[in-house]
This record gives structure tokens, sequence and C-alpha cells, in this order.
């Protein structure tokens, strides 16, 4: 099968809008019709013209800013009165479409519409020969089969009626999946069916709820069973549980290879303007725009997301968070689940400084509290990394220090309950108090030092020094150990007494 540029055709602003709790006005209407404008769509049904004055005012207004390479589509029942307002509200665009419709399952003929199938077609087909005389040679009809997913008992009928509909001047047929009842292959199979029996040059378009979650499913294998035109809203607006997502499918057939005619960019802020507009929330898991789309929680998650994070493909991810111009990017939420990665990116995120080993060191800490609290938030997080880091509590604990005569200094510590005042002459404050921790019978061997100032505004008032140290740990390790303070013996003394606490907890 040939395969075309998909046309997206946007129903946000007639199906979206009737199920609003507030219909949107006219000047609502059209900011959403200028962010559809910028995001490139092809084709826009721009309200229900017979529905209510308002609706029938918005659909001039539309019509009227309407860009020329824009279609502008105005729905009607296939009901003489619906049909002449339609076209009186569309008159001035450039591209102009009537939209009607008629249900045609068996069970709404009988017991909706109260009416025997010959009927219906006579109705259709006088309607799309009315709306085809007030669309002269260069306006549009299109025609929908409303129900046509409930219509595999009679799809020999409907398409026959939709051989004489064309006939009669429709050059667009729209299948809806009116009520979504069962799976997508059923409907694409009456789709199919549909496709192979009309001339080729009718546009076959699909128009799919989501009440079972389906209809962007349905929709993209629909493209790929010959439906050229997509009809789909913003946020998945519609009816009941709404209609086709928009964007869910362009970035689909984006992914698929097909070459997609809108600016994926403008999706991430579109969403939260119609979601502001609407008042309808976006969930927390909406695939691509919820707040937790892009979010891991997982150790393993967490680890392939940070170490693909700037690939376009990544590790847990459908796509890279620009396609679609979402800027917050993939965010790691720490749970009972979560490990050193989520650690050390959140810390480093918050601007605190942090290696690999630290985070691994603090995971069991941060995982503790999360069993009790679910996720932890970042405060959490960075006060866990405050205790663990910079005031690790252990069976060392330093009491004094101080410089006494003949450059010797003294160092008052406990191990366990323990008193040590240890005296000694050392090259600094460091090397004499590592020299009295080993006199007094302590392993601690300084591998590496080093001080560096640290951001104040984050480390909070007065605390400018801060030292690193790496200690040799009795299995051979290097740990690194911290202190910090305004005074940079402190500083470092802090750091010494970390050290030990750290090794001690390892044994
Ligand atoms: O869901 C539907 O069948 C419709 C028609 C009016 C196209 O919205
Ligand atoms: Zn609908």
């Amino acid at each position: 099968m040939e395969q075309r540029q998909p046309f997206f055709y946007d129903i946000t602003l007639r199906d979206g809008n009737q199920s609003l709790k507030k219909p949107w006005n006219t000047n609502e209407k059209e900011i959403i019709f200028n962010h559809l404008t910028e995001l490139g769509i092809q084709g826009v049904e721009v309200g229900f013209a017979a529905a209510s004055d308002m609706d029938y005012e918005a659909c001039c207004r539309l019509a009227e800013i309407s860009p020329d390479n824009i279609v502008i589509s105005a729905l009607a029942r296939c009901v003489e009165n619906d049909i002449r307002k339609a076209a009186d509200s569309i008159k001035k665009a450039k591209k102009q479409r009537i939209h009607t419709f008629i249900a045609m399952s068996p069970f709404n003929m009988r017991y909706v519409l109260d009416k025997t199938p010959q009927e219906v077609r006579k109705q259709a087909i006088e309607a799309v020969g009315f709306a085809k005389s007030l669309m002269g040679k260069t306006g549009e009809v299109q025609f929908s089969v409303e129900h046509f997913g409930d219509c595999h008992e009679n799809i020999d009928f409907v398409i026959d009626t939709l051989k004489d509909v064309v006939k009669a001047g429709a050059s667009i047929v729209n299948l809806p999946n009116t009520v979504e009842r069962t799976r997508p292959k059923k409907f694409i199979e009456l789709v199919e069916r549909v496709y192979n029996e009309l001339p080729k040059d009718i546009i076959i378009s699909v128009h799919n709820h989501n009440d079972l979650g389906m209809a962007t499913a349905t929709t993209v294998e629909s493209y790929f069973s010959g439906a050229v035109q997509l009809e789909c809203a913003l946020n998945g607006l519609g009816e009941r549980a709404g209609n086709t997502n928009l964007y869910e499918v362009a970035v689909v057939l984006h992914n698929s290879g097909v070459d997609v005619p809108l600016n994926l960019s403008k999706i991430y802020e579109l969403a939260l303007t119609i979601s502001d507009m609407s008042n309808v929330k976006i969930y927390e898991k909406a695939p691509l725009i919820g707040p937790d789309a892009l979010a891991h929680r997982s150790g393993i998650h967490q680890d392939g997301a940070v170490k693909t994070k700037d690939m376009e493909k990544g590790a847990y991810r459908p796509i890279h968070p620009s396609l679609i111009g979402r800027k917050d990017d993939e965010k790691l939420g720490f749970t009972s689940q979560s490990g050193k990665t989520a650690i050390y990116e959140i810390i480093l995120e918050a601007g605190y400084p942090i290696t690999l080993q630290e985070a691994q060191r603090i995971a069991p800490y941060a995982k503790e509290i999360a069993e009790k609290i679910g996720e932890l938030s970042t405060k959490n997080i960075i006060d866990i990394y405050y205790k663990q880091v910079f005031n690790v509590q252990g069976v060392f604990k330093i009491c004094n220090i101080e410089k006494i005569k003949d450059g010797n200094i003294n160092l008052h510590f406990m191990y366990r309950d323990k008193e040590y005042d240890i005296t000694v002459s050392g090259n600094g404050p460091v090397d004499a108090c590592i020299k009295a921790i080993q006199k007094a019978g302590f392993n601690c061997e300084l591998l590496h030092y080093e001080q560096q100032a640290l951001n104040e505004e984050l480390m909070g008032s007065g605390a400018t020094a801060m030292s690193i140290m790496h200690f040799k740990a009795p299995n051979g390790q290097s740990i690194i150990s911290r202190g910090r303070d305004e005074s940079t013996v402190k500083a470092n003394i802090k750091a010494i007494f970390n050290g030990l606490n750290i090794i001690e907890s390892m044994k």
C-alpha cells in the first residue's frame, strides 16, 4: 500500500469542546485555534454550528481568521437546517468543509434513530448531496458513519451506502469508533474493507474514542491500513474517556519513520495550556506529557537512564524529551526501589559535591527511610546527605584538639566508652591528629588530602572550608570522607573522624 502523509484533523474544538463542563467561548476557541495553527495542523473542525449561538459565532470567527492552507470544517447532522448553518458559518474560510454524519449501526438505527436502514441510507445520500450543492466545486463534504465500529453485522449495507454517498459528493469518508468496545483489530478489519471497496481518490478518515484505552493504537494501525485523515484531539479531550490523543499518534508515527507534518516541539507546552484552559488535569502517568512520564524510580532504570541521558534513544524512554519540547527532562525519584544513581544525580543536581562511592554508602540509609515514608523529596535526600557525609555518627567521637607548647598537639577523643588524651608533635594539625590516633592503637592511613572552598549559599552560613580525605580501609579499599567548618583546621579534623567512623561501619 502506498504510504501517504497523514492528514491531522483536529476535533478539540468540537468533540473536545462538547465534553467540557464549561464549553469554550469564541475568544477561548480563537486562542486554541492559533496554537493549532502553530502546531501545523492540516484541518480543524471548528464547531457544531447548529448546537448553540455561541458555537455558531465561534465557527464564523475561526473561519474568518483561518490561514489559507487549513481546512475549516463545521459539523452538521444529516438535517437541512444543520447543514445550512454549518455552510454559512464557515463561508469566510478559504478551504471549507461540511462534515455531516448519521448512525448506521443496527443497534443505533433501531433504538436511537428509530429508522429503517433504507431510511437512513436515503437521508445520508440526500444530506451529502445538499451539502455538496452548498460547498460548490471548491468546498468539500465529509461524511461520517456514526458507530461504524458497531457495523460488523451490516458492513455490506454500510459499504453500499458509502458508495452512493461518495457519488452524491462526499470526498472524505470518516469511520468513527464512536464507542470503543472491542479490540483494535476488529475495527481495523472494517476499515480495510471500506478502503478496498471505495475509489482510491476518496480519503479514508478514522475517529476513535478511547473508552477502553486503545484509541491511539487503533488510529495508528488504521493509518497503516489505508486511513489518511486521523481525527485527534489535544490532550485526548472528548466525550467520556475522550478522543484519540493527537500527541501520542504523532509521536508513534514519527517513531515509525512516517513524515509527520506537525511541529512536534510545540506539544508539551500546548498540553499544559490546554489542561489549564479545559480544567482537565493531565494525569500523573499520562504518556509523554504526564508529570511522571519521564520519572525513573527503580535503581536499574535510574542507572540506564543516566547512562543514556544525552542520547537520542534512551534506555528507558520512548523519545528524547526535547522532541516534544519538554525541558524538565528525565526525573529520578528516590523510593525503597531506588539506588545510588538517584542519590548521586539528585545531590549533584541540587549543587552539592558527591562521588558515586559516597552515594552508594548513603543509599541504604535513604532506602530505610523511604521504606517508611515513600518517595523522598530532594530536601529529605539533602538532609540524609548532610548527616551521612559531614556528620557521620559512630564509635569515634572527637572531644577536643588544641595546640600546646613546643608545637605539640593534644587530641582528646573517645572510642566507644573509652577516653583517649594523646599528645604528639606533627607536621601540621592533620599529620598530628593522624599520628595521635595511630599512637592510641588505631589504624588510620591517609592516602589523599585536599581542601576546597564551599558554596556558602548552599552549605549554610559560615561553612566555607571543606576537606576531602581518602583513607585506606582494612579491606584495602580507599574510602572518601569529608569535613566542613568555618575553620580549616576543624574541617580537617572532622574529615578524619568522619573517615574513622565510615571505616568502622564497614567492619
Ligand atoms: O464519535 C463520533 O461518532 C462523532 C461523529 C460526529 C463523527 O463524533
Ligand atoms: Zn466523536
